[in-house]
């Protein structure tokens, strides 16, 4: 929660202690640069110990409760029947309401088998804006997609609360061109990632529901990012405001057909999962779980994992818990914003979007900004974050690149691991960064893989930009790390 200090200024209050520590180093800029050369420019390619903050991902890394580990050392270990699996299964159930449940290693392994069973070559998924790997599955089962958020969604600031709703104009219309029998789902994604993390409204869910079964086409819900999603409910939604979380759980889990998550994400922990209430679509993907995942009741997840994911869900329904990434994630916004660093507004979870395109306008999108600006974020600060933009596309069937819709730097603030000096820290280095900002230059690829090319795909800077911007920071900070 927020508390207001006497001055009128109001700060994020971390509502827990901290009672287990890791040591970080921050290394000389020097040593920054020479870190940064040899992951050829790509903060997926660093090593951690040259990383001071890892804002890379909010992605299995997030702090894990006492509980948590507590519960892990009672862990059930056994290949089939695990008493650990039907504790999980009980929690999901509770919690979400759907009567089937398959466990899978992380999120994308939901997408896998979720996009094998229901994506036919030549049809197409609506949703509200891709994710990577989604994306990525669906392609290679032969479908194709197509993104029906609202215009607002695509603009990097405004006032409306839930950028990532889909438009209802835009689904109707894409069910009369293309015919239900063309579209083989509707994805809803909650906080929706790469266009800032921005959520979805119940009401907006409701009505996406009503036109789905209607037409009698499948909607699934990628919860991945719900945390998130229910914080922004409970306070950007009116008629949600004293509503209990789980109950909002259990009414967004009635509206959809089929419910997956990353477990790195939702629940604090490392794995993923599926629920559903069609029958016959979860006998045909549970097949497919012992062939990619492991068996029924462990689905490539340790007992471990699975005693702390129980124990995770069950944490996600407390507002102190989930309001911890969005009130640090708006503080480092609004630190940015006062230093006139241009960053997506409203903030939304997951973390802090800064717009590499308007941040590093001097640079082609064909050389990539976002790249470019994460680089030299390292360079001048530590702090790893990701690039969301160009390098993040695939090429089109041209070979020319296709160009992202928003060119961003996305600092993801992990649950309960960093503090509020940590942000200003942050803050302030961009704040020098964004002062200096003609001093960063693009970037060309030197190694390109085909597929998720921003994973460990190697770049090269054009010019020697990454040199002089060291020796610009060092000589503005003097002896200061
Ligand atoms: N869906 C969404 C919305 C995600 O954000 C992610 C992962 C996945 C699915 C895939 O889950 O990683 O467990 O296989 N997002 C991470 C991120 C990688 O950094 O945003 P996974």
């Amino acid at each position: 929660m927020s508390v207001t200090l006497r001055s009128g200024d109001s700060i994020p209050l971390e509502m827990h202690k901290v009672r287990m520590v890791q040591k970080v180093n921050l290394k000389p800029v020097e040593d920054r640069l020479a870190a940064m050369q040899e992951a050829g420019f790509n903060t997926f390619l660093l090593k951690n110990r040259d990383v001071f903050l890892d804002m890379l991902t909010d992605s299995g890394v997030n702090a894990m409760s006492e509980n948590q580990y507590a519960a892990m050392m009672r862990a059930d270990d056994s290949y089939a029947g695990s008493e650990t699996y039907y504790r999980l299964e009980a929690v999901i159930n509770d919690i979400f309401g759907m009567p089937y449940f398959l466990p899978t290693h992380q999120g994308r392994a939901c997408e896998n088998i979720i996009c094998e069973s229901l994506v036919t070559p030549g049809s197409t998924v609506l949703m509200n804006y891709h994710f990577t790997t989604t994306k990525a599955h669906i392609m290679k089962n032969g479908g194709t997609l197509e993104e029906i958020v609202g215009d607002v969604g695509r603009e990097i600031n405004s006032d409306v609360q839930f950028k990532g709703n889909i438009c209802l104009d835009k689904l109707n219309e894409a069910i009369n061109r293309l015919g239900k029998d063309k579209i083989c789902f509707v994805r809803i994604e909650a906080g929706t990632n790469l266009i800032g993390g921005q959520p979805v409204s119940m009401q907006n869910m409701k009505d996406v529901s009503a036109i789905c079964r209607q037409a009698g086409i499948t909607l699934v819900y990628d919860a991945s990012l719900l945390a998130d999603n229910l914080y922004f409910i409970k306070t950007r939604e009116a008629a949600y405001k004293n509503a209990d979380v789980k109950d909002i759980c259990r009414e967004i889990a009635s509206m959809m057909d089929v419910v997956y998550f990353s477990a790195r994400k939702l629940g604090a922990a490392r794995g993923g999962g599926i629920m559903t209430s069609d029958e016959a679509l979860f006998l045909k993907m549970r097949e497919l779980v012992p062939l990619y995942e492991g068996f029924l009741t462990y689905g490539g997840m340790s007992v471990r994992e699975m005693e702390a994911l129980a124990v995770g869900l069950n944490e996600t329904m407390d507002m102190d818990v989930i309001s911890q990434t969005p009130i640090f994630v708006e503080a480092l916004c609004n630190e940015l914003i006062s230093k006139g660093v241009p960053v997506v507004t409203p903030p939304g979870g997951l973390g802090c979007h800064v717009d590499a395109g308007s941040f590093c306008e001097h640079i082609v999108q064909t050389e990539y900004p976002a790249g470019a600006l994460a680089a030299a974020a390292f360079i001048a600060s530590g702090v790893r974050g990701m690039e969301r933009g160009t390098v993040s596309e695939v090429r089109n069937a041209d070979g020319t690149d296709q160009l992202a819709e928003m060119e961003l730097l996305r600092l993801a603030v992990p649950k309960r691991v960093y503090t509020l000096s940590h942000m200003k820290y942050t803050a302030d280095r961009l704040a020098w960064l964004y002062e200096n900002r003609k001093l960063i230059g693009g970037l060309k690829f030197v190694e390109e893989p085909s597929v998720l090319r921003f994973f460990f795909g190697r770049l090269a800077p054009i010019g020697n930009w990454p040199e002089e911007l060291a020796k610009a920071f060092r000589r503005d900070f003097g002896d200061s790390l």
